[in-house]
Order: structure tokens, then C-alpha cells, then sequence
């Protein structure tokens, strides 16, 4: 019998961590395989916030600290809320995990009962409905078609509402479509939300400062102030400043909320690295120049793909808004035999066929609850795009 408790038996490993293994599987075999699994920045973290942390380091900062994080996190994310997003909230509405991720598993351990419904609309980031599975929630998801830009509208949003609807989670600019919300379309989903006390909103913001277009961020809290008490923005530090390592996310939200997440925090890991929080404080205080360039970066990967993809026969691409991923339709190739005589029966085949032939790793759509898509992470250089769209091109070319 195995002794693994039954709460795991819904609960699948990260297909992006899958993806990314069998990229290197192929690798170890001495196949020339392109990862385009995994997303996450390629830049080294800016100097100065390296430097912080040293300093922070030799003057003694190693201690544990409060569970929510210092005061000066705190303050600085009050600040950055403030200036960037328009916000108000003082130090006692911040709440600092280990990533962006900890302050979702803490805000639904918070807060779900048993079979509680979480509304996701889809594509989603792949950890919601595992979080949500492992705690005893039960997600609905929301297929946002290509038609309303791979957005919820405020028509699917009523209609996935029930009396045990408990969150809607948001995430803008998305992962994987990089779709953004504007201020109407939000003010939209929030006259729906106005009609339903019960339901509690995550706005997961984590790559705002990866926009395109000369597109203006608009937070969820800024849109919808009337929600704010039953809203939860969430960010964090991993994209917009190259740390995700350092494992610093936070949320700003009402106060309840918020000390209950310190305390799932106080008894589980105490507190953030002390280290990492000094570090957090130089990257929302210090200069912010390094994020620009960083976020042309991957505009210009973004138009590379963009165009590249668009012209192979057989595949599609909405332009991503933000993030650095490319949601890449693939309905055609559904269906049709690679040379081999696999029949590509659904976006799971295409993704293996992809990487087997065309020696490039994506994820495929399943992952994100829409299909017929495959995700490729932009998070790379421009030579290496150029040549994993020279071969996705190709191996698409082959199939019959
Ligand atoms: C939408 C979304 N939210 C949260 C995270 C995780 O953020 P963190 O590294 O701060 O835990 C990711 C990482 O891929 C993400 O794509």
C-alpha cells in the first residue's frame, strides 16, 4: 500500500518541467535539442540588487524574520504599488512569500473548503489547478477561445459563476497566451463580479513589466476598486528583474487575508530568506532601467517569433501582448501523418513530434486546458529562435 497521501492522487508534476526533462534526455543521447520548454529570464540579475544582497549579508541581515517579511519589504512593495500601479496600501496589507506561487498555495489554503470552485479561465499557468486540486478545491475551467483574444468575457464569466464559486484567478500579461486585460474589459468583469459577494479575485500581474507595443499595465486593483476587499494583486520579482531564484513574491490584499497567509507562513516556512527580501528592496527601490531593457528584449524575440511563425503554413499566432511565450495554434496539423506514419492525433502528439523530429521542446496545450495549441518559452536569444522556428518549420512542412 503506498503510504503517499491520496490528496497527490490528483495532482500532476509541471508539464513545462516535463517538457524540459525530455529535452534533456534527447540531449544526453548527444541529440542537438532546442528547450523551449521551461520560461524564465536569461539575463544575469542586475548588479546593484546582487550587490545589495552581499551587503545585506556581511551586515548581519542572516536572521529569521517577521512571517509576512521585514518592514522594509513591506514598505517597498507599498511604494512600488503605489507608484507603479496607483494603489494604495500600507505595509499592513503586504504579505512576502517564497515566489509568486507560495502566495497563491497560501491564499487558497487560506481560504478553500472542500469542493469550493475556483474559476480558471484557459490557457492558464499550469500550477493553478494543481494548487487548487491539492487543497481541496475544485477548478472550473473556462476555455477563452481565440475570438475574444484568448480573454475571459464577462458572458463566460456568469456563466461559470455558482454559490460555491470562491476565486476568480486572473493573469495578465498571460502565461502561456500573453494576452492583457484593458481597464474596460476588467471594469466589465468586475460589474459581473459586483453581483456575486461571495467571489474572491487573485490578479496575477507577475509579468507586468513584460508589455509590448507601448500597451499600458493596468492592475486589476485599479480597475475594479470596489472589489478591493475581496481582491488579491499578486506579483513578485522573478520576471520583471531576472530573480527567479531568489524566490521572492508578494500580494497586497485585504487584511484578513493577509494575516492568514502570514500565519500558514509563520508555521510552515517562517519567513522568506532574509536575504533575498534585502535584495527585493534594492530591485523595487533602485533604479528601474535594467527592466526596460529587459522588456525590448523581448518585444523584439516576440516580433522575431511572431513573424516566423506566421509563416509557416499550417500554424497560427495571435501576437502575444506580454510575457515572453508564443501560444502557437496548431488545429491544422491535427489529424495529418508525419513521415514516420504517427498520426498527429492532438496537440500532445504535435508537441512530441516536435521534439522527437524537429529537436525543439514545447509544451503542449493540454497543459493549459486549450487545445490545439503548443507553447514555446521567448526567453532566449534571438539566433536561437531563429533557428528552433527554422526547424519547427520544417518538421511542419513533413506532415502529410
Ligand atoms: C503566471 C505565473 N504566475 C506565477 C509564476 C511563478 O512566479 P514565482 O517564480 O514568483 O513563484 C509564474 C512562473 O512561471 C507564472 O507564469
Amino acid at each position: 500500500m503506498s503510504y503517499i497521501s491520496s490528496r497527490l492522487s490528483v495532482v500532476k508534476p509541471s508539464a513545462s518541467m516535463a517538457a524540459s526533462q525530455a529535452a534533456k534526455a534527447l540531449r544526453a543521447k548527444g541529440v542537438d535539442v532546442i528547450d523551449l520548454g521551461l520560461g524564465e529570464p536569461d539575463f544575469p540579475t542586475p548588479a546593484h540588487i546582487t550587490e545589495a544582497a552581499y551587503a545585506a549579508a556581511k551586515a548581519g541581515q542572516t536572521l529569521y524574520t517577521a512571517a509576512a517579511g521585514t518592514p522594509e519589504v513591506r514598505e517597498a512593495v507599498a511604494d512600488k504599488f503605489k507608484r507603479e500601479n496607483g494603489l494604495d496600501y500600507t505595509a499592513d496589507d503586504i504579505v512576502v512569500a517564497n515566489g509568486a506561487k507560495q502566495i497563491i498555495f497560501n491564499a487558497l489554503m487560506a481560504t478553500l473548503e472542500s469542493g469550493d470552485e475556483v474559476i480558471l479561465p484557459a490557457p492558464y499557468f499550469v500550477s493553478y489547478p494543481e494548487m487548487v486540486k491539492l487543497l481541496g478545491g475544485t477548478p472550473v475551467v473556462v476555455e477563452c477561445p481565440e475570438a475574444t483574444g484568448l480573454k475571459l468575457t464577462p458572458e463566460l464569466l456568469e456563466r461559470a459563476i455558482t454559490p460555491r464559486t470562491k476565486w476568480l484567478f486572473l493573469n495578465m500579461p498571460g502565461n502561456p497566451s500573453g494576452a492583457v486585460y484593458s481597464s474596460v474589459e476588467l471594469k466589465a468583469l468586475g460589474a459581473v463580479l459586483a453581483g456575486h459577494q461571495q467571489v474572491l479575485v487573485l490578479s496575477d500581474e507577475i509579468y507586468e513589466h513584460i508589455i509590448f507595443d507601448g500597451r499600458e499595465f493596468v492592475s486589476f486593483g485599479k480597475a475594479c476598486p470596489d472589489l478591493r476587499d475581496r481582491s488579491l494583486i499578486v506579483n513578485g520579482v522573478a520576471k520583471a528583474y531576472a530573480m527567479t531564484g531568489w524566490r521572492v513574491g508578494y500580494a497586497a490584499g485585504p487584511a484578513p487575508l493577509v494575516k492568514a497567509m502570514a500565519t500558514i507562513q509563520s508555521q510552515s516556512v517562517t519567513s522568506v530568506c532574509s536575504i533575498a527580501q534585502a535584495a527585493t528592496v534594492a530591485a523595487l527601490n533602485g533604479p528601474q532601467d535594467e527592466v526596460a531593457r529587459f522588456r525590448a528584449a523581448f518585444e523584439a524575440r516576440r516580433n522575431l517569433v511572431v513573424d516566423g511563425i506566421r509563416r509557416i503554413n499550417g500554424l497560427t499566432l495571435p501576437p502575444p501582448e506580454g510575457a515572453f511565450y508564443a501560444y502557437i495554434g496548431c488545429a491544422s496539423l491535427i489529424g495529418r501523418k508525419t513521415p514516420k506514419g504517427i498520426v498527429l492525433e492532438d496537440d500532445t502528439a504535435v508537441a512530441a513530434y516536435l521534439l522527437n523530429e524537429g529537436r525543439v521542446a514545447s509544451v503542449p496545450g493540454a497543459a493549459y486546458g486549450l487545445s490545439p495549441y503548443f507553447r514555446i518559452s521567448t526567453a532566449t536569444s534571438e539566433e536561437v529562435l531563429a533557428e528552433a522556428i527554422a526547424r519547427i518549420n520544417t518538421a511542419v512542412a513533413q506532415v502529410e
